[in-house]
């Protein structure tokens, strides 16, 4: 098949980790006879540099008419006095809300090579496989914000839409899963919370009674996924708890580096409810999708060719399986990336001693198992 990807880069070890990723997909196109295409385009910091935006249009422009967009992570030092007029993460957010992608998806499973990097007990570990869908596009991260010299204000609002929306999306997900959802709020304390909790109560209710619903308050979740971690299928929640609690979920695989995500949308461009879709997204037969890991830009270690490249890997695997519907494939990549893991094969945050493995070592590794897994045999 032929796909045009699109590769953000980013900040700090983006351009590192997603180097490792593009490397990874045009394997799969070498090995499967897939014609990928890859362009790099402008985001976050390095775009406020070059083009004083941090989301420039061209960048949008591109994206939206790709078959998938492949990014690292913006943000660092540089750009974060709290008095800038202008910030990375503003162009990580504006691109999110831009596609359209209301629902992030982060699956947490433990390699058990990595267990003993977590700071958890190993067999509170074995098992574990979760899948976070975290809001993307309301909540607190979207609502007005004011501020004067002594008073700041950010606004959290949800929508009905919003809730039933992504809520929907967690269901099929459970669906093909263990059928449970576990929907997170802090309902005795917020409205929006409430709301959240009504409206998800009342879609699994009506629209799919073979699932079980529970709901759980934020801060004893917080709890609950470290003490009980097999407990869980899929987790529903707004915006900020997911960004918190999948960096907590990170400690149960064993490293922020681990871990990757893919944002998700109707497939219409961003389309909000009763507007019609963008013309040219609401066209294309694939689903646009971004894929990134949940990490940041790592600014302690970029540079120096150490970062784990295996959450923009993984993630690299729900761009083939989400945006091109190449399962297969992204199955490939999945095998490979456990089995450079079994073999021991570590970056420096798994590795606190000894001798750990580069960037691209790793990457190379799971290349190399790519190759030698898709080898017809003479
Ligand atoms: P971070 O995720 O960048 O780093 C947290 C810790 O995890 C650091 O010690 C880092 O070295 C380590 N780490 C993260 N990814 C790693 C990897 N692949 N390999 C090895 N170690 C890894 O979080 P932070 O330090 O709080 O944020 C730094 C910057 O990144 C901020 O500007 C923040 O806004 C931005 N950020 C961006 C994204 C994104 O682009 N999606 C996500 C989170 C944070
Ligand atoms: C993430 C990041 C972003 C978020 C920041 C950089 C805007 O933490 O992708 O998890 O909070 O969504
Ligand atoms: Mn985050």
């Amino acid at each position: 098949m032929r796909a045009d990807i699109v590769v953000l880069p980013g900040d700090g070890i983006g351009p590192e980790v997603t180097a490792a990723a593009v490397a990874v997909l045009r394997e799969i196109a070498r090995c499967f006879r897939h014609d990928f295409e890859f362009a790099s385009h402008d985001i976050g910091g390095a775009a406020i540099d070059r083009h004083g935006d941090p989301l420039p249009a061209a960048t949008v422009g591109a994206c939206r008419r790709a078959d998938a967009v492949l990014l690292g992570a913006v943000g660092g030092p540089k750009w974060s006095d709290p008095g800038a007029k202008v910030r990375p993460e503003q162009g990580l957010l504006a691109l999110r809300r831009e596609l359209g992608l209301y629902a992030n998806l982060r699956p947490v499973r433990p390699h058990p090579a990595t267990l003993g990097a977590a700071p958890i007990k190993p067999h509170l570990l074995a098992g574990v496989d979760l899948l976070v869908v975290r809001e993307l596009t309301g909540g607190i991260y979207f609502g007005e914000k004011t501020r004067s010299v002594d008073a700041a204000s950010d606004l959290c609002s949800y929508s009905t839409f919003e809730v039933e929306r992504v809520v929907r999306r967690a269901c099929m997900l459970a669906r093909q899963r263990r059928g449970h959802l576990t929907s997170v709020d802090k309902a005795n304390v917020l409205e929006t919370s409430r709301l959240w909790r009504e409206v998800a109560t009342r879609l699994v209710r009506d629209e799919f009674p073979d699932i079980t619903l529970e709901h759980q308050l934020v801060d004893s979740m917080a709890m609950h996924l470290l003490s009980r971690p097999r407990a869980y299928d899929v987790i529903v929640t707004e915006n900020m708890f997911g960004d918190i609690l999948t960096d907590e979920a990170s400690m149960l695989a064993g490293s922020m580096g681990l871990l990757p995500s893919a944002s998700l949308g109707d497939g219409d461009g961003g389309a909000a409810e009763g507007q019609p879709g963008d013309a040219r997204a609401g066209d294309r037969s694939t689903v646009i999708g971004l894929y990134e890991p949940i990490h940041g830009s790592a600014p302690d270690i970029a540079g120096r060719g150490i970062a784990n490249p295996v959450g923009a890997i993984l993630s690299a695997a729900l761009l083939l399986r989400h945006s091109l519907g190449l399962e297969a494939e992204a199955l490939h990549v999945e095998t490979a990336v456990a089995a450079t893991l079994e073999a021991g094969i570590f970056s420096a945050d798994l590795m606190p001693e000894g001798r750990a493995a580069d960037t691209d070592e790793v990457a190379d590794a799971v290349i190399e198992r790519i190759a030698a897994a898709s080898r017809v045999p003479e």
